[in-house]
């Protein structure tokens, strides 16, 4: 239920004769003692030539539809109170009919939206900057979809570029079967750094790497073998770290996929008349945008990360005729997608403003980046595994005789550590710290999945109570409930709109809290309103599992 759109069709109909402007909103008051709604009467004035004061005085007695049980004119203002038994009613009934569905719309009418997400450089750790890309990208194609879209999952793999025949370079020299075979990505990870040690000391290395690479882009059988092999083996690191993370993709397209589809863009710019020679390079320029040109081929013939981008775009509004085209990416590439967009705009390709860059801030340890570079390797897959650790040390405290576990404590681990990342806006840098994420009584997966277990642990005790009905429920201490339970809706599309699934994290924890200082204050199980106050339980549980769903995390029933 969309409360807010039940509260304007109320006013409509009930306003209908008095009604000579269509125009007109209702706002949330800031304090809550003045009503549910507010409608302000300011935009009247002049069609009524009456003062705001005097509309709001003279409308709110003509006001009459069962959703409300109170109007008052406070100023300008007309202010409504809700019907709690109606509400209560006709939302409990909703979660109980629509289940997971509850809060989703068909806004997107099934139109396509491709998401770029996680896009990690094979041959090089998964960093905390893919980490942030897939939990956040996965979290927005679940709001797309919940939204009505169909969204389209795609890793855009760093599977390309100059750095592989570098990589070959240094494995031919210096690498060994045995050792890729064993920790594919540490070990390619060292061959790349000696290689650039070695190149300090011997500086043909860069030029025998350039030949190499140059040999791969030649389709030479070696070179592409080595290549293949060294992708497959990073595929597959990178796979387990997908399932630890529950994320999966549609398509895997990484930069190499582009690579018989690149002359068709240099070809388009240049028919266009939009390349122009630039120190032996060929840009577009983007003087008239204030930007640096966009560099579309170097001068020795190889073409770049933009150029695979430009027909990337192509090739996905061909293939998936998107409605919207996202790119998770860090915010470090916001010049780059500016640059993408700018030239695709200059070849008139109109639905170039359909294309958004999602950008986000770094994952930070102690106020410092965790990178991979310089010797400060944080593997991701060793950072997941501790905080399922973790998690699985903390149960076995609190819950010794708890079934499967291992399973729970992967759930709790995994929940915790994208918790933390999509609990505050995504331009926000992370402050990584399992003792923060792991917190069971703070702002955390593991907090929201405790608040869900004890939802279901009071409904296993009442003999698997699912609720067939629907109560009024009108105790003041479960109206704050229920008045958040009706904002769902509108948080959805809010945080698809920007594209900020913290939104959906942040009401998760409201709806927690509200429910814990509930369960605090009043009975369930022994109470006469016991099946009413089971089916408050049963929704809440409902949503927060649902919330968790949205953002990747599951709920286990208990933990
Ligand atoms: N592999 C790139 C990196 O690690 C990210 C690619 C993002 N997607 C894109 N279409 N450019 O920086």
């Amino acid at each position: 239920m969309d409360i807010k759109k039940m509260v304007l069709q109320a006013l409509e109909q009930t306003l209908k004769d008095h009604w000579t402007d269509t125009e007109f909103t209702v706002e949330k008051p800031k304090n809550p003692d003045f009503g549910d709604y507010a409608i302000p009467c300011f935009h009247w004035a002049k069609s009524f030539k009456r003062s705001p004061q005097d509309i709001a005085q003279q409308l709110t007695p003509a006001i009459h539809h069962p959703l409300f049980s109170k109007v008052t004119a406070v100023g300008p203002y007309i202010n409504v109170f809700l019907d709690k038994t109606y509400v209560s009613k006709e939302i409990i009934h909703q979660i109980i009919t629509l289940k997971e569905a509850f809060g989703s719309n068909s806004d997107g009418q099934g139109s396509n939206v491709t998401i770029d997400l996680s896009a990690p450089n094979i041959a090089k750790p998964f960093s905390m900057g893919h980490l942030r890309s897939t939990v956040i990208g996965n979290a927005i194609a679940n709001l797309a979809e919940k939204n009505g879209y169909t969204p389209i999952r795609i890793n855009h793999l760093g599977d390309w570029g100059t750095q592989f025949g570098k990589l070959i370079v240094a494995y031919l020299k210096w690498g060994s079967e045995e050792r890729v075979k064993e920790q594919p990505i540490s070990e390619l990870l060292s061959l790349y750094i000696k290689f650039h040690d070695e190149a300090e000391k011997h500086p043909e290395l860069v030029d025998e790497g350039r030949r190499y690479f140059k040999m791969l882009e030649d389709g030479d059988p070696q070179t592409r073998y080595l290549w293949n092999w060294f992708r497959e083996e990073s595929l597959q690191e990178f796979f387990r770290i997908y399932d630890l993370l529950g994320v999966s993709f549609d398509h895997i397209q990484g930069e190499a996929f582009y690579n018989d589809k690149m002359d068709e863009v240099v070809e388009i710019l240049n028919r266009k008349g939009l390349l122009e020679l630039s120190e032996g390079a060929l840009v577009v320029k983007l003087d008239e945008y204030d930007f640096p040109p966009c560099l579309i081929q170097k001068s020795d013939g190889a073409t770049i990360y933009a150029t695979r981008d430009l027909a990337t775009a192509l090739f996905r509004k061909r293939n998936f005729d998107f409605a919207r085209s996202l790119y998770v990416v860090g915010s470090e590439q916001s010049l780059h997608f500016k640059q993408v967009k700018l030239a695709l705009r200059k070849a008139d390709f109109k639905w170039e403003h359909e294309m958004v860059h999602i950008p986000f801030g770094m994952m930070l340890q102690d106020g410092k980046k965790m990178s991979t570079r310089k010797g400060r390797i944080v593997l991701l897959e060793e950072v997941l595994n501790e905080a399922i650790d973790l998690a699985h040390q903390i149960i076995s405290e609190k819950n010794p005789t708890l079934e499967n576990k291992d399973e729970v404590a992967k759930q709790i681990g995994i929940g915790a550590v994208i918790f933390q990342d999509l609990k505050n806006f995504r331009t926000n840098d992370v402050d990584f710290s399992f003792e923060q994420m792991l917190n069971f009584d703070g702002e955390t997966g593991p907090y929201l999945q405790y608040t869900h277990a004890r939802c279901h642990s009071l409904l296993r005790k009442a003999g698997s109570f699912i609720p067939e009905t629907s109560y009024p429920i009108t105790e003041q201490e479960a109206w704050i409930i229920i008045s958040h339970l009706t904002r769902f809706d509108e948080v959805v599309k809010q945080a698809w709109e920007d594209y900020d699934p913290s939104k959906i994290a942040r009401y998760a924890l409201d709806l927690a809290r509200h429910f814990n200082s509930y369960y605090a204050k009043v009975r369930i199980l022994d109470s006469e309103d016991r099946d009413a106050r089971l089916s408050l339980v049963y929704a809440v549980a409902t949503v927060i599992e649902e919330c968790l769903r949205v953002l990747g995390i599951k709920s286990p029933p208990s933990m």
